[in-house]
């Protein structure tokens, strides 16, 4: 049922744009095919020596330099799969007041894969000598550090004392890993808008859970790892996926307040994938190019 809503996906995606039917042949050819047709192709698999025609670089919308803009359809077929997928199997497999940190840490260890299916996807294209996007492979990698420390503190909370739990978040990501390196092949922008959706659930899922048990996170105390993290640690990485130029500084009090930091960033991660599908660049702290008031500094 998994693949089968995914292969739904992914073919409904492409279907639109002759992207998917160019994209693996157009890393060897993609020169003969921008002269002699109109064929689209996503820059990402340009040669940083192509010259542009007049018409590529009058063409504003970010979304067809890289990627395939998606219609209304996919995006709901999109949020179909996601939400049919979440409501009707991983919440029944961890289902429970008991099964709580147990079912963070598959959310954890299954939802952070696709920054790496993308780094995969962009070293692979370096490696081909086709696309040159060192910001995507920090910002992709910052986030996956991020979604690292949630899984290290649900790691920490015991989410992970059962085998047949690891077993089944394990197994899952490593199939997730491949589907995602593949659709960000054929179309980054489908990629982005899926992972938009988990990352939404995901932001729902830990909402809730503040929500309903917001007494008891109070009077628990916060793991080291998300101390080491959000308070102690280097925070370099952790404005480096902020791309709405928002200075994040989370306070750690107790449990609850790392819910809430948790929570927060699957929100960030929201809007960076909403982001990524109509916007090439973004900025971030780091850059210098964002206004930050002297008393966030
Ligand atoms: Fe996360
Ligand atoms: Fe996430």
């Amino acid at each position: 049922m998994f693949h089968l809503l995914f292969a739904c996906v992914c073919l409904s995606s492409t279907h639109q744009s002759p992207i998917t039917a160019n994209a693996f042949a157009s890393l060897s050819t993609t020169l003969p095919l921008a002269k002699h047709g109109h064929i689209f192709y996503p820059s990402a698999l340009h040669s940083s020596n192509v010259i542009p025609d007049s018409k590529e670089s009058l063409d504003t919308n970010p979304s067809t330099k890289f990627g395939s803009p998606l219609s209304d359809s996919v995006k709901d077929l999109n949020r179909f799969a996601i939400g049919f997928l979440k409501g009707n199997l991983f919440d029944n497999i961890f289902s429970g007041e008991d099964r709580a940190y147990a079912r963070f840490y598959a959310l954890e260890t299954i939802a952070r894969v696709p920054y790496f299916s993308y780094l995969s996807v962009l070293h692979l294209y370096e490696t081909l000598g086709k696309w040159r996007k060192a910001k995507y492979l920090k910002l992709h990698f910052a986030e996956s550090w991020n979604e690292m420390h949630h899984l290290l503190i649900m790691e920490e909370l015991g989410g992970n004392e059962r085998f047949s739990d690891r077993f089944v978040a394990q197994h899952v990501a490593f199939g997730y890993f491949a589907l995602v390196c593949f659709l960000y092949v054929v179309n980054p922008v489908e990629a982005y808008n899926l992972n938009q959706e988990v990352e939404q659930h995901a932001f729902a899922t830990y909402d809730e859970y503040l929500k309903e048990n917001a007494e008891m996170l109070k009077t628990k105390p916060a793991p080291k790892t998300a101390i080491d993290y959000y308070i102690e640690g280097d925070m370099y990485m952790f404005d480096e996926f902020q791309t709405e130029c928002e200075m994040r500084r989370p306070e750690i009090k107790n449990l609850y307040d790392v819910f809430v930091a948790i929570r927060d960033d699957e929100m960030a991660h929201v809007k960076t994938m909403e982001r990524l599908q109509t916007e090439l660049d973004y900025s971030s702290i780091n850059d210098g190019e964002c206004l930050v008031p002297d008393s966030q500094n």
